[in-house]
């Protein structure tokens, strides 16, 4: 089975991924995918990231064994690809995104924009509409450790995902950081 490893920029993705392949799980990057096996649409200028061919990726995630091994795909955009079985969805606190995305030097229209789809759960309403919600997960990387999340998602594979309902989506709301002056951006109709 194939497993999305997904979430806002500097949620955790790769780190986790990291982690989880020194416990002996196999990872892949969707990107690294995409990249070699001439998955790639183009290059989204503005974001400075590669646009990933979704369709073309699933193509060649198909050809992968389903049965022999479970594999998980890290990246932003794993939760839209149909052949993943289940999504597992980093979130993290708007406070403490905004720092990693600061400790990454992206500029602050950058940050700005992945700090919005953060609070609003962009990736994780994708995960859901394409999925549904009984084969999504959330974790929060801002309260847990890296050891804590890499515990649950080994325990979570070696039981075939079966106590995943102590991880069901709902719990996790930012919505009220809206009423703090420092994200007033958000809700201002002049944005930026
Ligand atoms: N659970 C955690 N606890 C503390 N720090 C964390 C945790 N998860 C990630 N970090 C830190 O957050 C930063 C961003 O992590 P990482 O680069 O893995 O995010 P990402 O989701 O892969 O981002 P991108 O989409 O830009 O590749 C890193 O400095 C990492 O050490
Ligand atoms: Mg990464």
């Amino acid at each position: 089975m194939i497993i999305a490893l997904t979430g806002t920029p500097g949620s955790g993705k790769t780190t986790l991924a990291e982690a989880l392949s020194q416990k002996g799980l196999s990872i892949a990057s969707a990107q690294e995918i995409a990249e070699r096996h001439q998955c790639i649409l183009g290059k989204d200028e503005q974001r400075n990231s590669m646009i990933i061919d979704t369709d073309c990726l699933d193509t060649v995630l198909s050809s992968y064994d389903p049965v022999s091994d479970c594999l998980i795909i890290e990246g932003h955009i794993a939760q839209v690809l149909k052949t993943v079985k289940y999504v597992i969805v980093l979130r993290c606190h708007p406070n403490v995104l905004t720092k990693r995305l600061q400790e990454k030097y992206w500029p602050e229209k950058k940050i700005k924009e992945n700090i919005a789809s953060e609070v609003l759960g962009v990736i994780l309403s994708e995960a859901i509409e394409v999925h549904g919600i009984g084969k999504v997960v959330e974790l929060d990387s801002s309260q847990k450790s890296i050891q804590e999340l890499t515990d649950i998602i080994v325990r979570l594979v070696r039981n075939s995902m079966k106590d995943m309902t102590l991880y069901q989506p709902g719990t996790i709301d930012w919505l009220p950081v809206l009423l703090q002056k420092e994200y007033s951006w958000m809700v201002d109709e002049n944005g930026t």
